[in-house]
């Protein structure tokens, strides 16, 4: 048994047992926390609990005990964290301090049926260590029974708390003057994007408007659960529109879905609270699994991973506003040596000889020539046989990550495969940046717009970095691998 044979380098993974969803991303005083959905007694989903972990950069994490265990109103499910500056809960005598607002999970009396209520809990240490708020629940509706997820936040312009909920196939929001009482503000979904399983772990934030600075847009984030038939499994969506402290507005054609990422293994992604205005940057990260497998993938005495944190802009492409992830700055500071090549006609397959590693940054730029396929194998076998395929079909016009022969792939019939989107080349060029780990893909193309996450399970030594072009030729303009360490 070898324990840290595919534990990644610089992702973040719980020291042991089983982690699934982000929770309670915030900043507060120099520290960023992350909590997340954890088993800390088994190897798949179990009673929840909230594990916890802080940073001073996103990038290294240390990691501190559970904050949040089960307890008489049950499992603690996903949710989020707020910094309340004024006090407005009265938990912390005039100061600000962290309260996390999460789902409690049991069963309604005397039923099998799901019962999920909100609750608070606070913490005055910086969130070392947490009391649950004694009037909990704070919210319910027995009318449901998939009723999660809280993300909440301070909405400067109606002077009011904002929670975000998953309700089944909608999300309901609320508001609040002190995170305690709450009131129905609207329901949203009905119509909207993609139904193909329970809407879940919602975010609902602003971004600058593309091409106006002085205007912002509102983004909505919806996580969609697995379901049988849908062999994609679970993936995020988000919407566009405006809100106006009650109502979200979608701004797009409401059947019409987007979806965040184009791999198989990003999910219940959220963004982290309370960033200062000064920075202004709105960041993300989602759980690197995908429910169709999570429970099953080949990782032993840790299971779950997250995905790299990632800025998130708006920009306007041919006449549509599109979600823009771009992986944090913070993240060079993983990077050793590079190994720069420029002006090169590529034709066939080259082993970049300089390059053996389990963990690095390849950042390409090309322009497109007569191959109808062309791009980049990663952790390479000696004998060639095994890789992961990144590359561009220029016949089809799609960017794709091929896993077939990857490595491990047997231990569920959906995991083997190829995941793609499509993407029109601005001017004939094509720039991707690769971000490679231990068990994992992460593909950014189209200046932030195409997005491919993906878990892979390769042999620690399947090391080889290859580039290639099928049936033709291609010009790398310029290459750039920056071998990762933490
Ligand atoms: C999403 C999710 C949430 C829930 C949590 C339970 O992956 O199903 O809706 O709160 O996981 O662990």
């Amino acid at each position: 048994m070898n324990k840290d044979k595919y534990r990644p380098l610089y992702h973040f993974t719980p020291r042991s047992h089983w982690m699934n969803d982000p929770n309670g991303m915030v900043y507060f005083n120099g520290e960023y926390h992350l909590f997340y959905q954890y088993h800390p007694f088994g190897m798949t989903w179990g009673p929840m609990h909230w594990g916890h972990a802080v940073s001073h950069d996103m990038v290294h994490w240390q990691h501190l005990l559970i904050a949040l265990a089960p307890d008489e109103h049950g499992q603690i499910f996903s949710g989020s964290a707020v910094v309340d500056w004024n006090d407005t809960s009265g938990f912390f005598g005039g100061k600000p301090g962290l309260v996390a607002i999460f789902t409690h999970h049991d069963e309604y009396p005397g039923t099998e049926r799901q019962r999920e209520r909100q609750s608070l809990a606070y913490s005055s240490d910086n969130g070392r260590t947490w009391i649950k708020y004694s009037g909990n629940p704070v919210l319910e509706d027995p009318r449901y029974s998939d009723y999660r997820d809280p993300k909440v936040f301070w909405h400067e312009a109606s002077g009011r708390w904002i929670m975000i909920l998953a309700t089944g196939q909608t999300v309901c929001i609320y508001t609040s003057p002190n995170l305690m009482e709450w009131t129905f503000a609207s329901e949203f979904g009905e119509g909207h994007g993609s139904h193909d399983g329970v809407w879940e772990c919602p975010d609902l934030f602003e971004l600058v408007a593309p091409g106006n600075p002085q205007r912002t847009k509102w983004v909505l984030l919806v996580s969609i659960g697995d379901a049988v038939g849908i062999p994609e499994g679970s993936r995020t969506q988000y919407f566009v529109g405006h809100f106006d402290g009650k109502l979200f507005v979608n701004e797009r054609d409401p059947e019409a879905v987007y979806w965040l990422d184009h791999g198989r293994d990003n999910y219940a992604g959220v963004s982290f609270s309370d960033i200062p205005a000064g920075d202004g940057r709105r960041i993300y990260l989602g759980w690197m699994s995908n429910w169709k497998y999570a429970k099953v993938t080949p990782t032993e005495g840790w299971r779950g991973a997250m995905t790299i944190p990632r800025e998130l802009s708006l920009r306007a492409v041919d006449g549509e506003i599109r979600l823009i992830q771009r992986p944090i700055a913070e993240l060079s500071k993983l990077a050793e040596e590079t190994l720069l090549l420029k002006g090169l006609t590529i034709e066939g397959n080259m082993r970049l000889m300089q390059i053996k590693g389990d963990s690095y940054l390849v950042d390409a730029e090309f322009v497109l020539g007569s191959a109808t396929s062309f791009g980049f194998r990663v952790r390479v076998a000696e004998e060639g046989n095994r890789a992961t395929i990144v590359g561009y079909d220029s016949r089809s016009g799609e960017l794709y990550v091929d896993r077939a022969s990857s490595g491990e792939v047997l231990f569920h019939e959906l995991f083997p495969g190829k995941h793609g989107v499509a993407l029109v080349p601005r001017d004939n060029r094509l720039r991707l940046q690769l971000w490679v780990d231990r068990s994992s893909v992460e593909v950014f193309s189209g200046g932030g717009e195409c997005v491919i996450t993906d878990l892979i399970f390769p042999d620690p030594q399947d090391d080889g970095l290859e580039i290639f072009a099928h049936e033709g030729n291609v010009e790398l303009l310029s290459l750039k691998v920056t071998r990762l360490n933490s």
